[in-house]
C-alpha cells in the first residue's frame, strides 16, 4: 500500500528571519513513515522544518508552511490508500509577510493573522475509498474531543495524545495515545515508544483499508 504522512510543525514567516510555529519536532510522523516503510508499505513524507534524518525507504518532501504542506498532500494524495496526519499544522499565519527583515522600529506591537486552511478538511473531498487517520493533540482527558474531531474532520482513526502527560506529545521518544475509530472503536495504549505506538497505528490503518476493499 501506499501510505503518506505528515510530520513536525509548519512555520509561518513573518519576514526572513521571523516566524510562529510549536514545538513538534517530527518524531512521532517520523515514526509512522519508519513503520509504513519497514511494513513493506511504499511511504511518503511531508515533513515541516525538523532535524531528523529520512527513515530508511521513505520518499521525503520538505516543506515549510501550512499552505506548502496543502499543496504537497494535495499533489501526493491520488496515489495514496492511507493519509496519516501526524504534523501540528499552525492554525494561522501573518497576514502579510515582508520580503525583507523588518526594522524593529518598522513593526507593529502586535501581528494581524489569518486562518490556515484546515488540510484534513480540505482533502476530504477526495477522499475516496482511501483511509483517513488524524491525530488530536489534547490537554487532559481526551475522549470527547478526539471524538468531535473524528466526525468533524470525516476521519476513519484518530490517535489522541495527552500532551500534559509526562513522557507523551512533543519532543519526547515516548507517546500515550489513545485510538479512536467509528463504531465506538477504542483502544488505549500504554505509554511506549513512538515507533511501537507507530507500528499500531500502521497496523490499524492498513486492517480498516482491507476491510474497505473487501480483502
Ligand atoms: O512531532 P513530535 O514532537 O513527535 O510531537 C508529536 C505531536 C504531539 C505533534 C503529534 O503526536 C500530534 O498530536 N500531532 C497533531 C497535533 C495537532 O495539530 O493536533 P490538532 O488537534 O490541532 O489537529 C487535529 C488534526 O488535524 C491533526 O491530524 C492535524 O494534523 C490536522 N490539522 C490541524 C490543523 C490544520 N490546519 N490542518 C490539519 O489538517
Amino acid at each position: 500500500m501506499r501510505i503518506l504522512v505528515t510530520a513536525g510543525p509548519t512555520r509561518e514567516h513573518i519576514d526572513p528571519v521571523r516566524f510562529i510555529s510549536n514545538r513538534s519536532t517530527g518524531k512521532m510522523g517520523f515514526a509512522v513513515a519508519a513503520e509504513a516503510a519497514a511494513a513493506g508499505h511504499d511511504a511518503i513524507l511531508v515533513a515541516g522544518p525538523v532535524s531528523l534524518p529520512t527513515p530508511s525507504g521513505v520518499r521525503r518532501i520538505d516543506i515549510v508552511s501550512a499552505l506548502d504542506m496543502l499543496a504537497a498532500v494535495r499533489g501526493e494524495l491520488d496515489g495514496a490508500d492511507i493519509l496519516v496526519m501526524a504534523a501540528a499544522v499552525a492554525d494561522w499565519r501573518p497576514a502579510a509577510v515582508s520580503a525583507l527583515k523588518l526594522k524593529k522600529s518598522a513593526m507593529a506591537p502586535s501581528i494581524p493573522l489569518v486562518p490556515n486552511p484546515d488540510i484534513l478538511r480540505e482533502v476530504a473531498p477526495l477522499k475516496g475509498g482511501r483511509v483517513f487517520v488524524g491525530f488530536a493533540a489534547e490537554t487532559g482527558a481526551p475522549d470527547a474531543e478526539a471524538r468531535r474531531k473524528l466526525a468533524d474532520k470525516g476521519l476513519d482513526l484518530i490517535c489522541a495524545n495527552d500532551v500534559t502527560a509526562p513522557g507523551a506529545g512533543f519532543g519526547t521518544d515516548t507517546n500515550l495515545v489513545t485510538v479512536f475509530g467509528r463504531g465506538g472503536f477504542r483502544l488505549e495504549l500504554p505509554l511506549m515508544p513512538k515507533r511501537d505506538v507507530a507500528r499500531e497505528i500502521v497496523r490499524l490503518a492498513v486492517e480498516a483499508r482491507e476491510a474497505r476493499d473487501g480483502r
